[in-house]
């Protein structure tokens, strides 16, 4: 693979093995640019294994590396350090390298099979703030991972079993007695029946406020789901209907946030494995009998934190949470042939998932060969640092919230941009939303600032696609002129210099954020490199340029910082707009 960085620390081993020592090399930049641009520091290790003076081994290999044309200077400093300074041919092929194509900076050798379960939506219950980190870094991720070269399963995991299932279908029943659903004699013929998703949003609230108002409900609604959960044909026809009004409403918002899936399944569609999957545990032995409940122990010696039981079924009878995602683990496992499987959610629910993976270790549903991966997320708290409300208290529509982020984005938008404004305006609130979201580290917990999040000028999805749309117009305008550029053919000034050093660290930050699985470290080189451009853009005027090479240069620049830029946004699901 063409990737500059690991040529140099493969030229760099071979000649350390030309001296007898066979070493693994990682360079990393610098941070004293003015020393060089990267740094080796393996030197006084290898030096101290082999009882050897450091300085004099750096010098022997100095002396080798010397003679390769990669390199302008080489130096050592203090107790073995060599500090490399790249020669601009060598940066000039590296740039354009990226020219031709960009995806050079970020493919790396891992191709594993990953799936993702991101998104978790509830059925009939309003798609929240909650919701979205899940959906954001989801999707971010699954970008990333496509990007790198792995390939991606993405499941939705619906929130469509489950007793508040029966309390809103009792909660219809109460309404509606008389719908063919409830009727004896029913057995799966269409009914004239319509209910909207706004419609379900009102009886939720009060359908679950019900039942855990009064016990008896709770019963009636525990009775309603054991039947559903065992297909009596009303409950499930009427049960499918509300599952399709709810997936087509939560769809469209999706959509809007540019977050999609491979798989629309719910839990549900794992609770058609339960029986397969029980009968399996019973055979392995692992489950147990506790006060009536049906458990399985996931303590193991050197937890120093209490470690409950796995409830899989509770002692009234009802499958758990829990059970759930093991089936999901277990039909995900027999369906598909998997690497890793990545798990989004808020990071409370970390608990949830020791427990469940523990079991599914125990009982070899899943061996070493399958990695389960718990990515917890802090929480997007209001303005005050408290839980995201509405004026009246209410939990925060999402929909809600990119209707206002819209608003406060349209009112940023020049008044000279009439057409397409409102689709524009979302376009940009959809990057305020997601770049604030994924900037901070996955677990941290972030206020949300509309304000903040809007400006035009900070570390925002704003700025970002500002100075992105202005690379474009530059680069259109050039097209207007008939001004070609082909490549990269000299190094002027020192801000390109640093931008191309940004450029080369783009691989390793890729690799450090699928490691981390977090996209913060991303979005912040995105400022970064924005900022660097931004500099050379005002320093310099590009379309201009008297000198026909220098111009032809600034031009392959700024088409890969463009390039470059509208990949990374792509990776966090950021769409660019044409004008803003
Ligand atoms: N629906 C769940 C919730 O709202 C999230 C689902 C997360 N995924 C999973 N496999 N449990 O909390």
């Amino acid at each position: 693979m063409n990737y500059k960085i690991s040529e140099i620390e493969q030229i760099i081993a071979d000649n350390l093995a030309s001296l007898g020592f066979h070493e693994p090399v990682t360079i990393n930049p610098s941070n004293r640019p003015e020393l060089g641009d990267y740094q080796y520091n393996g030197i006084m290790p290898i030096a101290k294994k082999n009882g050897l003076n450091p300085i004099e081994l750096a010098e022997k290999l100095v002396t080798k590396l010397e003679n390769y044309p990669e390199f302008k200077s080489l130096n050592i400093a203090g107790p073995g350090f060599i500090n490399i300074s790249f020669s601009d041919k060598f940066l000039i092929d590296f740039m354009n390298a990226s020219l031709k194509d960009i995806t050079i900076n970020y493919k790396q050798d891992i191709h594993k099979t990953i799936f993702l379960d991101y998104g978790g939506p509830n059925v009939a219950k309003i798609l929240h703030v909650g919701h979205l980190r899940s959906a954001n870094i989801g999707e971010a991720l699954k970008r990333l991972c496509n990007a790198i070269g792995c390939h991606t399963i993405c499941d939705v995991h619906l929130g469509d079993w489950g007793r508040p299932m029966g309390m809103v279908i009792l909660e219809i029943k109460t309404r509606y007695p008389d719908l063919p659903y409830f009727k004896s004699d029913y057995h799966g013929e269409p009914v004239d029946f319509t209910i909207t998703n706004e419609d379900l949003l009102e009886l939720y609230p009060i359908a679950t406020s019900k039942a855990k108002e009064d016990e008896n409900i709770m019963e009636e609604a525990r009775k309603i789901n054991y039947e559903l959960q065992n297909k009596h044909p009303g409950y499930y026809a009427l049960w499918q209907k509300i599952v399709e009004v709810s997936i087509n409403e939560v769809k469209k918002l999706y959509q809007d946030l540019n977050v999609s899936f491979d798989l629309w399944e719910g839990e549900s569609d794992n609770f058609a494995y339960m029986d397969e999957m029980f009968a399996y545990l019973y055979d392995k032995n692992v489950i147990e009998e506790s006060n009536g409940a049906q458990i399985i122990s996931v303590k193991m010696p050197n937890d120093n934190k209490e470690m409950p039981p796995l409830i899989l079924v509770k002692s009234n009878g009802a499958v758990s949470y829990e059970a759930t995602d093991l089936a999901a683990i277990w039909e995900r496992t027999h369906k598909f042939k998997l690497d890793e499987i990545w798990y989004l959610t808020d990071k409370r629910q970390e608990l949830h998932f020791t427990q469940v993976f523990r079991a599914s270790n125990k009982s070899a549903i899943t061996n070493d060969d399958i990695k389960l991966v718990f990515n917890g997320f802090g929480t997007m708290n209001g303005p005050d640092g408290k839980p995201f409300k509405t004026r009246d208290g209410g939990v925060m529509p999402l929909k809600t919230l990119l209707d206002n982020v819209t608003q406060a984005c349209e009112k940023r938008m020049l008044p000279t941009i009439t057409e397409n404004r409102f689709a524009i305006a979302k376009t940009i609130a959809v990057a305020a939303i997601k770049y604030a979201d994924l900037l901070p580290y996955r677990t941290t917990d972030y206020n949300f600032d509309i304000d903040k999040f809007t400006d035009l000028n900070g570390k925002t999805g704003t700025y970002l696609l500002y100075s992105t749309v202005r690379m474009k117009s530059l680069l259109n305008k050039a097209e207007a002129n008939n001004l070609s550029y082909q490549e990269i053919s000299k190094i002027s000034t020192d801000t390109e210099k640093k931008i191309i050093l940004a450029m080369l660290d783009l691989k390793r930050i890729i690799k450090r954020s699928y490691e981390n699985r977090s996209l913060n470290e991303i979005c912040e080189y995105l400022y970064k490199i924005t900022n660097l451009y931004n500099n050379f853009y005002s320093e310099n005027k590009v379309l201009t340029e008297e000198n026909e090479a220098t111009k032809s240069s600034w031009l392959a620049l700024t088409k890969i910082i463009y390039d470059n830029n509208s990949y990374l946004l792509n990776i966090l699901g950021i769409n660019i707009p044409e004008k803003m």
